[in-house]
């Protein structure tokens, strides 16, 4: 699980590009460095009040999202936080919007790489959402204006769920028999960045189910001769793992849930 650091606003001052070397978060684990700055070519910083006359409705609730918590103080333009992910905006403001000013980070991930540069390895893992080939964006998931930026966080991991299921309807069900496992959220079986394994799987094979299905077994009492047994449920799954893994072994087919099958079955 991620840590939850409790932020502070704090603030990273900007002059010069140097100045720009550390993003310090108040008091926490977690320090980003932000290299270098998004840059178009030939624009200045202008701050967030000037964005507030054109994008009212980006503004508007802009102090509620994670990142507006990240301040970027600057004593002349004040608060920098929408060009922290869009880049300078002065010709973007001067041209009255014309296209091609500003980072659309709809358009390419560069700009969230600058401080997430971890996900920029997990999205070119061969098992990953579409992100660095611009087919989807970190905003398909994520709520950069208002808002908590992961959706559903904390209590609400249906909403997480929801982000997943406007795509992958499929999986939404609802199932006649489900399984428990989707309350915990889609991101208890998968890395929705991506992943060494198939399928975007946090964990391969067996060891998938047995992060919360591992059983003890009663070896003293039952003679079994391995404690390690995997013994959900009376029966001994060993021999039966031979044949595949817990969903390709032809045993539990529907890990989202079955309308056949108590087992999740076809
Ligand atoms: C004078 C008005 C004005 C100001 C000030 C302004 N914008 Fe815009 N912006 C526009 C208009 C108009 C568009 C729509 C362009 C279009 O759809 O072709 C736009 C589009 C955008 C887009 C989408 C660009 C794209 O390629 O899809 C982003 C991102 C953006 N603005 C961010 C900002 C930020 C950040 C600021 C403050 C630094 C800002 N804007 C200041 C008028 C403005
Ligand atoms: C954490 C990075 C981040 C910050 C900070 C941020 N944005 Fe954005 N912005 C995005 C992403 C990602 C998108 C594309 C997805 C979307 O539209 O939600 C976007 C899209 C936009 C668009 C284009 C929307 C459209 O309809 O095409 C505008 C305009 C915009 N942002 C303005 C702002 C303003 C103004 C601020 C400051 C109040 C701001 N942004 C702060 C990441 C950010
Ligand atoms: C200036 C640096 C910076 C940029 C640019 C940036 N982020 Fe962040 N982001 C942070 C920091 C710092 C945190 C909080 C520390 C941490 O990662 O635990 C954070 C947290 C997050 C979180 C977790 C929020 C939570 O509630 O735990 C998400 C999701 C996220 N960012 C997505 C994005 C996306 C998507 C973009 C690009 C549109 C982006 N970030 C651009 C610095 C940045
Ligand atoms: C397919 C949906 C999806 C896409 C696309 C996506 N994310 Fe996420 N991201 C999530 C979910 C869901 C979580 C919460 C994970 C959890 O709670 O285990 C998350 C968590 C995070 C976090 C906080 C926890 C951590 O792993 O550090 C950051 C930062 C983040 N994402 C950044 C990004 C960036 C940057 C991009 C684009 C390059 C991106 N994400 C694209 C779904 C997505
Ligand atoms: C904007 C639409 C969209 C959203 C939102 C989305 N996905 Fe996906 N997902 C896709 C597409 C498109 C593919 C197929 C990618 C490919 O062909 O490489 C995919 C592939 C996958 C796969 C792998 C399928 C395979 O056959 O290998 C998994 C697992 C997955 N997504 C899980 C998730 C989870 C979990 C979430 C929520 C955190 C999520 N997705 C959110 C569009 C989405
Ligand atoms: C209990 C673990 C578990 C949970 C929770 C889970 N998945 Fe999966 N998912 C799997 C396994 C295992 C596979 C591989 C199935 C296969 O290869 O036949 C898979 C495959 C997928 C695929 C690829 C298509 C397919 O069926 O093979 C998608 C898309 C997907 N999951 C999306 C989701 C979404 C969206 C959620 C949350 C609503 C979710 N998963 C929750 C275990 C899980
Ligand atoms: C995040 C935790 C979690 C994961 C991971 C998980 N499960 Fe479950 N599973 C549960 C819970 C909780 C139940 C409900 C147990 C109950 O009702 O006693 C359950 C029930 C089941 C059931 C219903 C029958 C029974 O004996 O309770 C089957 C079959 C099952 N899981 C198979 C799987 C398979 C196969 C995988 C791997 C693809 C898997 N589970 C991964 C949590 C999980």
């Amino acid at each position: 699980m991620i840590s939850k650091p409790f932020w502070r606003k704090s603030a990273f001052i900007f002059g010069g590009t140097a100045a720009w070397g550390l993003v310090l978060i108040g008091c926490v684990m977690a320090n980003r460095t932000l290299l270098v700055p998004p840059q178009v070519p030939g624009a200045v910083f202008i701050g967030s009040k000037e964005c507030a006359q054109c994008h009212e409705n980006k503004t508007a609730h802009f102090e509620t999202a994670s990142h507006a918590r990240l301040a970027l103080a600057d004593p002349k333009l004040g608060d920098t936080g929408c060009e922290v992910c869009h880049g300078p905006g002065s010709l973007h403001a001067s041209s009255g919007g014309l296209r091609g000013t500003i980072i659309n980070p709809q358009k390419s991930p560069e700009t969230c790489f600058k401080c997430h540069l971890d996900k920029q390895a997990q999205f070119s893992l061969p098992n990953s959402h579409q992100v660095i080939n611009g087919k989807m964006s970190c905003g398909d998931c994520h709520e950069p204006h208002v808002g908590n930026a992961i959706a559903g966080t904390g209590v609400d991991l249906e909403g997480m769920n929801a982000i997943c299921t406007k795509c992958h309807t499929q999986q939404k069900g609802p199932f006649v028999y489900e399984h428990a496992a989707m309350k915990e959220g889609c991101v208890s079986c998968h890395n929705p960045h991506g992943s060494i394994n198939q399928k975007m799987l946090v964990a391969r094979d067996a060891n998938l189910c047995l992060r919360c299905h591992l059983e003890a077994s009663a070896a003293g009492s039952s003679g079994q001769i391995n404690a390690n047994a995997i013994l959900h449920t009376a029966e001994n799954h060993n021999s039966r793992l031979m044949q595949g893994t817990c969903w390709s072994a032809g045993c539990h087919e529907q890990p989202h849930g079955s309308n056949a099958s108590y087992h999740l079955r076809n």
